[in-house]
């Protein structure tokens, strides 16, 4: 990226006030933005040097800039598609796997949460799936750069419009109508607030909130990354993954690299669903057992 001074004013004090770092996102994304907020305050188109004055000088115009840089856009059972496979298949898959090994904890991290809505939708599935089950302890983890999101999460109070793509059955289920001021809200069941913990987190700075993650959502976020903060970011998943755990991206965004290939395979190609190659030492166990298991047989014949 060309950076002039004017841009490097405004990326310092971008990160200086909020450890956001424009240089790991695509050019043309934060020149559109940062040229939004240009032309909303009368300047220039491209005037960034006017314009790092102008953001030096205001906090109001800084959180403005912050907010159009991280787009916090989201709702309840986004891409429905998604969830569907979710609930018949991937969440299933987990429990059954989880009960042959006798695992008990089922961690869950859902990273660049907005103001809560996935991990809440999550915790819905999850809730659906267990029922009066206590064979497994869900932990849900929502962890966004910006915490002015988690604020309505904390009161978990959503308007209609959150709720576009989720199944009917479920509002009336684990949500009450209440009303705030004068608009109507919908506020989430303590049963399924309880499931979920939020943190802020910068996930291309700070370590993960948790390790032996067994499926990390990752959506609509990475889109707007450089392929370098990409790379960097798909190494921390690996990391934090449990072996052959899963990753779910946006509908638009893939794992490029021949790398990152290597180190996850493709499991629905519609819905961008990847597991964790299992490490080579166990690939390794598994083909000397199915040797074994072969010698034995032979041997047996
Ligand atoms: C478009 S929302 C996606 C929300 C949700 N994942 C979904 O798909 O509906 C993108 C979120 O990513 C967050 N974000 C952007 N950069 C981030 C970073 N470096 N670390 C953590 N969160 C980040 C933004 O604050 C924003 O809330």
């Amino acid at each position: 990226m060309v950076i002039n001074s004017g841009m490097k004013d405004i990326f310092d004090i971008v990160y200086k006030n909020f450890r956001l770092d424009c240089r790991s996102y695509n050019e043309s994304y934060i020149q559109r933005r940062i040229n939004a907020r240009i032309m909303s305050n009368n300047l220039h188109s491209d005037d960034y040097g006017a314009y790092a004055k102008l953001l030096a000088a205001s906090i109001k115009e800084q959180r403005c800039l912050y907010d159009a840089l991280t787009i916090n856009v989201t709702q309840f059972f986004r891409d429905i598609r998604l969830w569907e496979v979710l609930r018949k298949d991937v969440f299933p898959k987990i429990a059954e796997e989880k009960k042959k090994k006798f695992e008990k904890m089922f961690q869950i991290w859902s990273c660049g949460c907005s103001s809560g809505e996935e991990p809440f939708s999550i915790a819905i599935l999850i809730k659906e799936l267990l029922n009066d089950r206590k064979d497994l302890l869900p932990l849900i983890i929502g962890t966004d750069i910006d915490e002015q999101s988690f604020v309505k999460s904390d009161k978990a109070a959503y308007d209609i419009n959150a709720f576009r793509s989720m199944p009917q059955e479920y509002l009336h289920k684990y949500f009450k109508a209440v009303t705030v001021g004068s608009s109507k809200k919908y506020e989430l069941d303590p049963s399924i607030h309880n499931l979920v913990k939020f943190q802020k987190n910068n996930f291309l700075i700070d370590p993960p909130p948790v390790k032996n993650v067994d499926v990390i959502f990752c959506r609509n976020v990475i889109i707007y990354f450089t392929p370098a903060a990409k790379e960097k970011l798909m190494n921390v998943f690996y990391e934090t993954l449990a072996d052959h755990g899963w990753l779910i991206l946006g509908k638009s965004e893939v794992l490029f690299t021949a790398k990152m290939q290597e180190r996850f395979y493709l499991y629905n190609v519609e819905e961008r669903i990847y597991r964790k190659e299992r490490r080579k030492s166990q690939i390794k166990v598994d083909i000397d057992r199915r040797k074994n298991w072969w010698i034995g047989y032979v041997k047996n014949i």
